[in-house]
């Protein structure tokens, strides 16, 4: 296996339109792999093909909670479905209600904001030998595939957001980059200096 480069917003290949897999080779697989590896490498939960530069319908995702105890937190739907799951040409059939979550993304890292999703999804997708695959999701899982389906279409996270919060961070990422591992952590001391002094007296 073999850690890839992720690409980051505004590279123009994210904005790209991801072509169907039509044949499953074993290249497909070690690329399969490979993103595995990259996308745990990166603490991610999910990742599309496009993200480290090929124009494939094609995702990795595992959105298993990391402490075993976390596991509680998983919806019945969820503990259905065997992670990690690799998705070929992935669809959605169908897809219900409405559910809102703090989406981030290893291609537009350390911003952070709310999106809305359909809270449940039914799913077509080929698995790695390109035999069908149909499941239902909710959860994280369900945000998580309809997050990475949209890179198929080049579309990012921030394009859900409001026009105005939406413009901020791009002219941010372009003008000034994205922020050092340094300034990070000065942004978060500073969030909970402020989360303190805000706290009720007593
Ligand atoms: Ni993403």
């Amino acid at each position: 296996m073999a850690k890839l480069e992720v690409l980051t917003y505004p590279n123009p290949i994210l904005r790209e339109v991801s072509e169907p897999v039509k044949e499953f080779t074993p290249a497909i697989k070690k690329l399969a792999e490979d993103m595995l590896e990259t996308m745990y490498d990166s603490n991610g939960i999910g990742l599309a093909a496009v993200q480290v530069g090929e124009l494939k319908r094609m995702l990795v995702l595992d959105t298993r909670p990391k402490d075993p105890e976390g596991d509680e937190d998983l919806s019945e739907l969820e503990r259905k479905i065997k992670q990690p799951l690799v998705l070929i040409n992935p669809e959605i059939v169908k897809g219900e209600g409405k559910t809102t979550y703090e989406e981030g993304c290893l291609s537009v890292p350390s911003f952070f904001e709310t999106v809305e999703r359909f809270d449940v999804i039914e799913v077509k997708a080929q698995d790695v030998n390109g035999k069908e695959i149909r499941f239902k999701a909710d959860g994280l899982l369900a945000i998580c595939i309809q997050h990475e389906m949209d890179h198929l279409e080049g579309t990012l996270f921030i394009d859900h957001i409001s026009f105005t919060k939406s413009n901020k961070i791009k002219n941010t990422i372009k003008k000034s980059g994205y922020p050092t591992k340094e300034e990070l952590a000065e942004k978060k001391r500073l969030a909970a200096r402020d989360a303190r002094s805000k706290e009720p007296a007593r």
